[in-house]
């Protein structure tokens, strides 16, 4: 049976790589509600059938608005954020308005309407590891965000836990690693070097580049929270990851490789500060439990066709280019 849902930040980067995935694997109807912040692309809903989806310009943290969308839904799927660390680090006031503030304000509709709730979330909320500890993230591991981002993370996962013990709140929450794709917003470390290259210009890395992330394909993540929707168990929390584990300075070299240029043509720039030091995802509960697995297995074919999509859409991402190159250059990265 078809459901229809609303879902929060769906014209972003992840937020429309699931739109996407929705319309070709179900036939459920989506609303989107999008603020339409720098991170908002309307291009990335285009070619999408009208009478499937629906694009709601608004802000999560408005109940005037949220509310009648709640009531309309079958379920809600939020990802809409402030997304960024780098941003968080500038001017973290957005990002309690957006990630603290916003998903209480949902909250607050999905408890009134009795409405099923999925949350969004990253494994930044567990802090990072060492390189050499073989240690990887599970649903177990306790919090210890480092940066503002992560925190108000962290802090609105903990929001959907007091909502579903104490009001009975119908909730699942995701925590997932590293995504990479089609529709990134060119400040992401992926499609930054990419359209750095594209336009000339060497890629970044932050400090010596030893940091690991542990990517995993937007489509794979889409797939994984269709899966938790339809069979998760309410009140549980699931890890997804796709055993993805990279440096970044792997990830920068096969760039350059992929895009014909010399391996070692890059630049180390400024550190980030607080700089996490590797993301590892363990995401046995997920699949054992729900029986989901990635569809991307390599990262370098996976890396290879989210540069040929940069190559081919220019005109998607060059309107943010400049602006985010500028603000880059302010802090020597
Ligand atoms: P993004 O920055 O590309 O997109 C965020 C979207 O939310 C944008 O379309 C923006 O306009 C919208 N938005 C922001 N504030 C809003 C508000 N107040 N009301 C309504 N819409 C608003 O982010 P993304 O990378 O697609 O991340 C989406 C979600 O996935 C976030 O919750 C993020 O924490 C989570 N996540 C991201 C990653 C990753 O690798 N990017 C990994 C794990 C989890
Ligand atoms: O782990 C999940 C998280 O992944 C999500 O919760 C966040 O929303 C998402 O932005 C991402 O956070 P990161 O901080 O890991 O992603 P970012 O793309 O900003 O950077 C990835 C790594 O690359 C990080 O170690 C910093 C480094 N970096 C980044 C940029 C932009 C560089 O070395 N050079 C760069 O130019």
């Amino acid at each position: 049976m078809s459901r229809h849902l609303l879902v929060t930040g769906g014209a972003g980067f992840i937020g429309s790589n699931f739109v996407h995935h929705v319309v070709e694997h179900t036939d459920d109807t989506v609303t989107v509600l999008d603020k339409m912040t720098y991170a908002g692309n309307e291009a990335s809903l285009a070619g999408l059938p009208e009478d499937r989806v629906k694009l709601v310009v608004g802000d999560i943290a408005d109940a005037a608005t949220v509310d009648p969308l709640v009531e309309q839904a079958d379920a809600v799927v939020h990802y809409a954020a402030e997304s960024h660390n780098d941003n968080s680090l500038e001017d973290p006031s957005p990002f309690l308005q957006t990630n603290l503030f916003g998903t209480f304000t949902l909250l607050e509709a999905v408890r009134k309407h009795g409405t099923r709730y999925h949350h969004i979330s990253t494994d930044e909320v567990y802090g990072d590891l060492e390189l050499d500890d073989p240690a990887r993230f599970t649903e177990h591991t306790p919090y210890n965000p480092s940066s503002p981002y992560s925190s108000t993370k962290a802090g609105s996962d903990l929001l959907v836990r007091a909502w579903a013990r104490s009001f009975g709140v119908q909730a699942t929450i995701s925590n997932c690693s590293n995504n990479y794709g089609p529709r990134q917003h060119v400040e992401k470390f992926i499609p930054r070097q990419i359209t750095n290259l594209i336009d000339g210009v060497k890629p970044r890395l932050y400090g010596a580049g030893l940091n690991v992330r542990d990517w995993i394909h937007a489509d794979d993540h889409s797939s994984a929270v269709l899966t938790i929707l339809d069979s998760g168990r309410i009140g549980e929390t699931y890890l997804i990851g796709a055993d993805g584990e990279e440096s970044n300075k792997d990830v920068v070299e096969t760039i350059l490789r992929l895009m014909g240029h010399d391996a070692g043509d890059y630049d180390h720039v400024n550190d980030r500060p607080g700089h996490d030091m590797r993301y590892a995802i363990d995401s046995t509960k997920l699949r054992e439990e729900l029986g989901w697995k990635p569809s991307f297995q390599d990262f370098e074919a996976g890396l290879a066709a989210t540069i040929d999509w940069y190559r081919e859409n220019e005109a998607w991402w060059r309107p943010q280019k400049a602006a985010t190159e500028a603000k880059y250059a302010k802090v020597g990265q």
